[in-house]
This record gives C-alpha cells, sequence and structure tokens, in this order.
C-alpha cells in the first residue's frame, strides 16, 4: 500500500506493508535515529511524535501514519543537544542506548506540562527505560532543563 506521511515537515510517499510497524518504515527510508529495543512497547527506544503526541513506534503500524504528521529526532537535533548538555551536567548520561526515545519524550513534555511536579515529570516518562544510570539523575537534569530545579 502507498501513504503520504509527513515526515519532518517534509511530505513523503511511502510503500508500505499492511503489518508493517512504524519503526521499520521510518529506518527503511533513512530515519536511522529511531531505533528498536524491545520490541514489545515496553522500553520506549523506539519514540517518535505523531501529531506531536510521543508514540511508540514498534507498536504502531506503518497504515495507521498516513496522512499524519511524524517527527524524528533528526528535525530536533538542537533542543535535543540542549537536555543532553543537562544530562552530562548530572552525570545522567553512560552509554546512551535509551536517548533517542528518552529524548523525544523530554521534548514533548516540555511543550505539554507547564511547571510539572517531580511526579508528573515521573508519570510522563515512566515508559522510557534506562539501564544505565538509574533515574535520579535523570530527573534532577530534566528538572533543570525544564526550570523547576
Ligand atoms: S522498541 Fe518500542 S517500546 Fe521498546
Ligand atoms: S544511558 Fe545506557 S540505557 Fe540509558
Amino acid at each position: 500500500m502507498r501513504i503520504e506521511v509527513i515526515v519532518n515537515n517534509r511530505k513523503i510517499e511511502m510503500d508500505v506493508e499492511n503489518n508493517e510497524f512504524l519503526v521499520d518504515t521510518l529506518r527503511r527510508y533513512g530515519f536511522n535515529s529511531v531505533k528498536r529495543g524491545c520490541d514489545t512497547g515496553n522500553c520506549g527506544l523506539c519514540t517518535v511524535w505523531v501529531d506531536e503526541k510521543p508514540t511508540l513506534s514498534c507498536a504502531t503500524l506503518a497504515v495507521r501514519a498516513a496522512g499524519r504528521h511524524i517527527t524524528t529526532i533528526e528535525a530536533l537535533q538542537t533542543e535535543a543537544k540542549e537536555v543532553a548538555e543537562f544530562l552530562v551536567a548530572e552525570g545522567a548520561d553512560q552509554c546512551g542506548f535509551c536517548s533517542p526515545g528518552f529524548l523525544m519524550t523530554v521534548l514533548a513534555m516540555k511543550k505539554e506540562l507547564q511547571n510539572p511536579t517531580d511526579e508528573e515529570i515521573k508519570h510522563y516518562l515512566a515508559g522510557n527505560l534506562c539501564r544505565c544510570t538509574g533515574y535520579v539523575g535523570q530527573l534532577r537534569a530534566i528538572k533543570k532543563y525544564l526550570g523547576v530545579a
């Protein structure tokens, strides 16, 4: 099936299989920042935005992206770098495996939540797992990034 999608503000026609997941389609079309981790909708690594909302691309059929706006981290390099600097300053960056999905979620949270509490931040980020750092350093960094520390 052929679908039309807007990826990072550019209209693209994509050929997709009926049972293909969005993570595979995006990678096939060169958006290699989109990574696969657990492949079961649990780790958050494959997060992209669909119409500005963080969405697990390993659990979203590509056909459901037809006519939607998809955003990957390729389009948010400056913003992602800024968050990464806060993570580095708090010692919350290690292998970086979780970073692509984590950063997409943090950037969505910044747009969506005004002055969030610790609990609201933790709730928003609960779907993004990190096997290296623990979450205390991440929370410190994100609070500073959001200006709520
Ligand atoms: S790869 Fe999609 S949630 Fe883990
Ligand atoms: S920094 Fe290694 S998994 Fe998060």
